[in-house]
């Protein structure tokens, strides 16, 4: 990619008449992009690929040679470049140009792939790496000597071209200009140095193109700027393109260089000039292309790279350049700061000469420690989450002591969008200790320093008064102590260089006023590179980076004299609880996604995991009415704590919840039995029905889930057809599913509804049929909205055989279909209405807590008392129908009927939305929070996309969202959050949503046909 002053110019025709007249070649051309030379694509009328490259007329044989000779070599060691066929020359008014005959290599340039996997990072990274162990023995002269693309040359590129740049971005090139004089120039000699690529930017490196499967590299193109240069530059150079369109360009550098290092390990000296050598090509390129643009402003290529090239230095502009250092050291498994485990050492063997940087009134007072994790039992959410709440708790527990908040510690409290990094992720990890006193308490050095710097911050929840001292132990290198949520008045009193001895009182803790609005309590942390801050230090930091960061800020207590009392216990990883899972739980039991989930805590519409990420969750309904909603917590806790008995005795809990409940049913549904679980409620339906009807036989709707007994797996097509099933007993009749997309009925008519009733109608008249049982907005038959009259008419031809009608409203009901509170009320029109016989709910009715019911009319409810007792231990207990009337009372109060409504409408449009706009969406359908995606290939044949679905399900999790797959085919997206989502957590869903079906495996197995 040198110069471009030579570049040939020949036509199309032109290419085509030189492959024929030079080398017997029928070719049909096309341009591929270069900025030098010129590609040309040839295809033969066989299918056959070549590339012509007319090389620039600057380019000198030698060099050409250099390239062959390179090329050679990597493909005798099985690397995927090119071969050279044939040669000749050319000669145009731009001049002389060498001409080759190259082989084509499969595979679409890297640079289109999305997303761009970690694997696939890494395989660039071992690619790399395999070529410059080749290139290491390769003769490099011929080598392009001084140019501007070299690392070698950034100073003198930068200075001849940052004219070209707009002035008000000047500043950010200079800025990695000068971190380049600094930190690279001076050692530039030092680097081990040898052929390198030189420019294997994402255009160079091509990807094998099968879009569905795990990419693999397939090719490296380019070989016009091999150099002598320093090796760690060529690694760099890729690592800066791949970080292209990324939030944290970083993280793809650690990838790419961690691989390169398992290959072809790095030096110290080189890791530590990575991060400027990669801002120092992002520098080069985006001034050479301002450069290049201002002299052929119609020349497109040259524009491709640099709006990509400005995000990315913009990004890295944020990341200290000594963080960055650290975090690549921590990626290949490094002391990220070094020297940091000598400073902890030194700490650990001076125990005995630090004095207490906090005391209590009672000095023998046993140090008191809080559990402040994502995952504590100590405090509720509101205690974890808001500053202050926790204050009665803390002041009670802390008595005359010293009370402490966790070094390492996943908190709450840090979730929120303040604390996002460049990729969105939160840094949820405490990496100091708290120490609780009052307000006033005076803090003491615990060793000899001087004051280094010191800052009021006045924005809520920061640190208000915050010092930092300085200290420079004998046989220690430097390292810092923060203080911080001080008051204003003792460190305005402080100045810069001051000496404080070991033990002295220098400064107080601010009270809630002044320290940022929290609890009055010392932020204590131990900093071991201060990256050039004054008067502040992030005290909290993300999971990703947690090496990093703990290198950082190392635990402080045994400065604290704490030893490990004050260090977070280590959190389990997910591996290690797999294998217990494994152990003990049964395997039948599957784990959602392919990155398990570790959740710790649930609050509201949002899951947490241990290490505090958040998770929106989109997929969970039995949370109804929120994950941990307090109402309903206080409701069971204080239930629990006065009473909870069988139904043998009377309450009024269970006559207040029956009473309600019904209330919510139409008149003639107003006997109650109370059990646990939709199954057990759903296995009593069949009873009843039985017990009624006097008959035996069930129908039921193809697809259909209805719980886990035996009972109900026999009725279950969903259970009993799929997977380990025994196939359907006799006793049970399978009808077509209602479904206007896919089903033989097409278009939510009425005449439809009919159509697909008279298959009840049909099944019902050779059976011994007791109950035609459904869900009233099919969930497992992959969210199916049955068309208007369905249910109306299937009642009634189950009526007219003779049995009665079972509405499974354990999915639905309970407001979440938004315009109506039970599912089967979608159903009516003004000219009819259906009213189930038994109805059937469980999930969202506890919100959590095992509680599910059966309501009937008083005619069926007889005539099942035939002398035989039903007991059920738990069912209607005094503490489950406290949480049932909470559920109902929390519905009504937060109108979340009506947020259902316009949320579910909300979202409804913007799946519609997506649809219009991306070809593997057949159907969107649903009601309120209830709703499915199903995802096809070919809108003609409605060939499932099953595959997509699993992976758009697992990349919404990687990505913080959840939601499910279901349906028979497994290809419908199922989306049934907590009734309590927010329009904003649409808007959320559908971006994601959005990106995700962009991406290339969703693309791959697409037909083109239209909708
Ligand atoms: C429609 C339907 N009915 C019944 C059940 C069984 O409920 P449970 O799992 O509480 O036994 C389920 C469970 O998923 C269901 O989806």
């Amino acid at each position: 990619m040198h110069d471009n002053t030579g570049r040939p110019d020949l036509s199309l025709e032109e290419a085509e008449n030189l492959a024929r007249t030079a080398f017997g070649l029928d070719t049909t051309a096309s341009y591929l992009p270069s900025y030098a030379d010129q590609n040309f694509k040839l295809k033969t009328t066989d299918g056959a690929k070549f590339v012509l490259k007319v090389f620039n007329s600057v380019e000198n044989d030698e060099n050409l040679d250099l390239q062959a000779r390179a090329m050679g070599a990597l493909a005798e060691n099985g690397l995927p470049v090119a071969a050279v066929l044939e040669r000749t020359v050319v000669t145009r008014e731009t001049g002389e140009h060498q001409v080759r005959l190259v082989s084509w290599l499969e595979g679409i340039p890297l640079a289109l792939v999305r997303p761009v996997s970690t694997p696939l990072l890494r395989d660039l990274g071992s690619m790399l790496a395999r070529t410059d162990l080749i290139l290491k023995d390769v003769d490099g002269t011929g080598g392009l000597g001084d140019f501007q693309w070299d690392l070698a040359h950034v100073r003198e590129a930068i200075d001849s071209s940052i004219g070209a740049v707009p002035e008000e971005k000047q500043a950010l090139v200079r800025y990695f200009r000068d971190l380049y004089v600094d930190t690279v120039a001076p050692n530039w000699e030092s680097l081990p140095s040898q052929l390198v690529h030189n420019d294997a930017n994402d255009y160079n490196v091509l990807v094998s193109s099968d879009k569905g499967e795990e990419r693999t590299l397939s090719g490296l193109l380019d070989f016009g700027d091999l150099v002598v240069s320093a090796r760690i530059g060529n690694v760099a150079i890729a690592a800066a393109y791949v970080g292209y369109h990324r939030e944290d360009p970083l993280d793809a550098v650690c990838a790419v260089l961690s691989a390169y290092h398992e290959v072809n390990p790095v030096s110290e000296a080189e890791v530590e000039v990575v991060f400027s050598l990669v801002a120092s090509r992002l520098i080069v390129s985006v001034c050479m292309s301002a450069y290049q643009q201002i002299k052929e402003p119609e020349n497109e290529y040259l524009a491709v790279s640099a709006q990509a090239g400005w995000d990315s230095l913009a990004a890295l502009r944020t990341i200290h350049p000594r963080l960055a250092h650290y975090r690549l050291r921590a990626a290949l498994g490094w002391e990220p700061v070094p020297g940091s485990i000598e400073v902890a050492e030194w700490i650990s063997n001076n125990t005995d000469t630090f004095a207490q940087v906090v005391l209590g009134p009672d000095p023998d007072a046993l140090p008191v420690v809080f559990d402040f994790s994502v995952a504590s039992l100590e405090f509720d959410p509101e205690a974890l989450c808001v500053p202050g709440v926790a204050a009665k708790e803390i002041w009670r527990r802390t008595g005359d002591a010293v009370s402490y908040g966790r070094w390492n510690e996943p908190r709450l409290a840090y979730t929120g969008d303040a604390y996002a990094t460049l990729s969105g992720e939160r840094r949820t990890i405490h990496i100091g200790v708290d120490l609780f006193r009052p307000a006033g308490a005076p803090v003491h050095a615990p060793l000899d320093g001087v004051v280094h710097s010191w800052c009021v911050h006045d924005a809520q929840y920061d640190y208000g008064g915050c010092v930092i001292l300085e200290h420079t132990p004998h046989g220690c290198q430097p390292f810092w102590t923060l203080y911080g949520h001080l008051s204003h008045e003792s460190v305005g009193k402080l100045s810069e260089g001051q000496k404080i001895a070991n033990g002295e009182a220098f400064v107080r803790l601010g009270p809630f006023e002044e320290n940022g609005g929290w609890v009055p309590h010392l932020h204590f942390q131990i900093v071991t590179d201060l990256l050039d801050l004054k008067g502040t230090f992030p005290g909290v930091a993300e999971p990703a980076s947690l090496s990093s960061w703990h290198s950082l800020s190392p635990s402080p207590g045994e400065l604290l004299g704490l030893g490990s009392l004050v260090d977070t216990p280590d959190r389990p990883s997910v591996e290690s609880l797999l294998e217990r899972r494994e152990e003990h739980i049964g395997s039948a039991l599957s784990v959602s996604y392919e990155n398990k989930l570790h959740i710790v805590r649930g609050y509201m519409q949002y899951l947490y995991d241990a290490e505090g990420r958040a998770f929106l969750d989109a997929v969970n309904n039995v949370p109804h009415v929120g994950h941990s909603n307090p109402r309903v917590v206080a409701a069971l806790h204080s239930q629990m704590r006065t009473l909870t008995t069988n139904t043998r005795y009377l309450h009024g809990n269970i006559l207040r919840y029956a009473q309600r409940l019904t209330a919510t049913l139409p008149a003639s549904l107003d006997v109650c039995y109370f059990v646990n679980s939709g199954s057990e409620a759903n296995d009593l339906a069949l009873r009843l029905a039985r017990a009624y009807t006097g008959k035996t036989d069930t129908i039921v709707l193809e697809g259909a889930y209805h719980g886990n007994l035996t009972s109900l797996i026999d009725i279950s097509p969903y259970k009993f057809g799929g997977a380990g099933g025994q196939g359907k007993p006799a006793t049970t009749h399978v009808v077509p599913m209602p479904d206007c997309y896919r089903g033989e009925f097409k278009g939510m008519t009425l005449q439809s509804g009919e159509a697909y009733a008279a298959f009840v109608r049909e099944a019902a008249k050779d059976a011994n049929s007791a109950a035609f049982i459904a869900e009233s907005v099919p969930g497992c038959g992959g969210q199916i909205v049955p068309p208007p009259g369905y249910l109306c008419r299937a009642a009634q031809h189950i009526r007219d055989a003779g049995g009665v009608f079972i509405a499974d409203e354990v999915q639905v009901g309970m407001g979440r279909a938004g315009s109506a509170f039970w599912g089967f009320e979608l159903s009516q029109s003004e000219s009819e209405s259906v009213v189930p016989d038994i109805v059937v709910v469980g999930k969202p009715i506890g919100n959590g807590h095992p509680l599910a019911a059966v309501i009937t009319t008083r005619e069926i409810a007889d005539a099942f008392d035939n002398g035989m007792e039903y007991f059920n231990t738990f069912g209607g207990n005094p503490a489950s129908c406290a949480v049932g009337l909470a559920v109902l009372d929390e519905i009504e109060d937060q109108n979340l009927q009506e947020n259902a409504r316009i949320v579910g409408a909300k979202l409804l449009q913007g799946l519609i939305e997506l649809k219009s706009r991306h070809s593997i969406i057949g159907d969107v359908r649903g009601v309120g929070l209830f709703l499915g995606v199903e995802l096809v290939r070919n809108h003609a044949t409605l060939q499932p996309a099953a595959a997509e679905a699993t992976y758009i399900s697992n990349r919404m999790r990687d990505d913080g969202i959840l939601i499910s797959t279901d349906g028979p085919l497994h290809n419908v997206l199922k989306i049934k959050p907590p009734m309590v989502f927010t329009a904003h957590n649409a808007e959320v869903l559908l971006r994601t949503l959005d990106k995700i079906l962009s991406e290339d495996f969703v693309q791959a197995r697409l037909s083109l046909v239209s909708k």
